[in-house]
């Protein structure tokens, strides 16, 4: 099992890329289901997750062929409609084939995705949305069987007690766009990888608006051809290399950087004294130039976790190691998972000071971390202690980082070219950490 040695201190400068979007990508993928033509993608990042779904998509019936980032899909055996336990249990995501297979072959069996680190995750309103179109759907061994003729397009309500759901939007629109008639969608996701996903949809002929708002509205089409299509930039990944950048007080520069999909982050990092600043105006700010700099004593912020356009749970805890260096108290309230906070007690272990009172952690800062062997419990909390290690005393090894390379394209690689001292290392079951 891999690990990863950190020896803290260096100051991050030079300049990166930001990799496409694992979440963008991966309904993408999905939707490929859908064509009858070939689906070509560009800018998949390598990861762990996505190889999951590249398994997946051969399983059920489609060619998938690859070349560094690029990808291409295309179905060969439409008869394939099971998407088997042994896959879905190693990634949640697969639960995004189920609109697509729906919809492209009148019938599908996904097994149930199981509980999650980060707390429960059910897809009740996944279910709920493919019922309004026409699908009917019974639970039979541990799968989900959903089966239609032909989908029905109706208006739909998505929202739940967290408020709107970024899969469950991707499948229902997904399917809807293979619907007789027209659909809307009322309290869709917003999130970015929404409307990446309807602007692949759209390049392949559906005709879907408003995605991006919560009101999504679907006029179904008979059939989806080819695409070629740009994933986008990942805004978490964006997101943790800032914040790594600025925890070191370092100065650097980001390509690839989806700044305008931040604006709640970049707020809360303003305030708390990190500036991201566009180089070119020209350019898209959804996939620009930025440089990260920050002042020398970083202030303490709140921020609670909220669907798009608020703060992205996804960002939480690599938030919480940076306000473990800011000048007084800072407090963290997460909305969308209230269990998220798997890194609270291995950041401790680093002296980090933390009190947690259910969904709501109140950060201490102004201590000085120090090095720890440390356990990723999760995807997004592994890259915090990664961080907490860049500017920890002396080293740290973070275990299990296979969490970590389900989201981050070799992290430690990312980092060291920006002068981080990161070594990954195997390590055995039983060997002890040393320091
Ligand atoms: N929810 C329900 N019922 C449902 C679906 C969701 O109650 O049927 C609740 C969830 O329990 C949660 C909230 O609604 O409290 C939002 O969940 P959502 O469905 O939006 O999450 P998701 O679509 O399963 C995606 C990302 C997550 C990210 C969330 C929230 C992918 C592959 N995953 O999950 O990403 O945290 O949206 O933004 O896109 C990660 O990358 O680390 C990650 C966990």
């Amino acid at each position: 099992m891999d690990a990863l040695r950190i020896h803290g201190g260096a100051r991050l400068t030079g300049t990166l890329a930001v990799d496409g979007s694992k979440n963008a990508a991966l309904p993408a993928m999905a939707a490929a289901l859908m064509s009858s033509g070939t689906v070509h993608l560009r800018d998949i990042p390598t990861l762990s997750d996505i190889g999951n779904m590249v398994k997946l998509l051969r399983e059920i019936g489609c060619e998938v062929t690859g070349h560094g980032r690029d990808c291409t899909i295309r179905t060969t055996d439409p008869t394939q409609t099971h998407a088997r336990y042994e896959i879905v249990r190693t990634m949640r995501a697969s639960i995004c084939v189920l609109g697509p297979l729906l919809a492209a072959r009148g019938e599908a069996r996904v097994s149930m995705p199981g509980g999650c680190a980060i707390g429960d995750r059910p897809v009740d309103l996944h279910l709920r949305g493919l019922r309004a179109l026409g699908a009917n759907i019974e639970l039979d061994g541990g799968d989900i069987i959903a089966t239609a003729d032909r989908l029905k397009g109706t208006t739909i309500f998505l929202g739940g007690p967290f408020g709107s759901t970024v899969l469950g939007t991707a499948n229902v629109m997904s399917a809807a766009a293979l619907a007789e008639g027209r659909t809307v969608i009322e309290s869709a996701a917003c999130e970015p990888e929404v409307t990446g996903l309807a602007d692949m949809l759209n390049a392949m002929g559906a005709r879907i608006t408003g995605a991006g708002t919560p009101r999504i509205e679907i006029e179904g089409v008979e059939s989806l051809g080819d695409v070629d299509y740009t994933v986008i930039p990942d805004r978490i990944v964006a997101g943790t290399l800032a914040m790594a950048v600025a925890m070191t007080n370092g100065d650097a520069i980001l390509t690839n950087f989806p700044h305008d999909n931040l604006l709640a982050v970049l707020d809360r990092l303003d305030i708390a004294g990190v500036h991201v600043d566009r180089v070119d105006p020209e350019e898209d700010p959804r996939r620009c130039t930025v440089r990260v700099t920050c002042d020398r004593r970083l202030q303490p912020v709140l921020y609670t976790t909220q669907p798009y356009p608020g703060f992205p749970t996804d960002l939480q805890a690599q938030m919480m190691a940076l306000l473990c260096l800011a000048d007084g108290n800072s407090i963290v309230t997460e909305r969308i998972y209230p269990d998220r906070f798997l890194h609270v007690s291995e950041l401790t272990r680093m002296g980090a000071t933390l009190f947690r009172s259910g969904p709501t952690v109140v950060v201490q800062g102004g201590g000085q971390l120090v090095g720890a062997p440390v356990m990723a419990g999760d995807l997004r909390g592994s890259a915090a202690l990664v961080m907490a290690g860049l500017v920890a005393k002396g080293e740290t090894v973070v275990q299990r980082v296979y969490h970590l390379d389900r989201g981050y394209v070799r992290l430690e690689e990312q980092l060291n070219q920006l002068g981080a001292g990161i070594e990954r290392f195997e390590l055995g079951v039983s060997d002890p950490v040393t320091l």
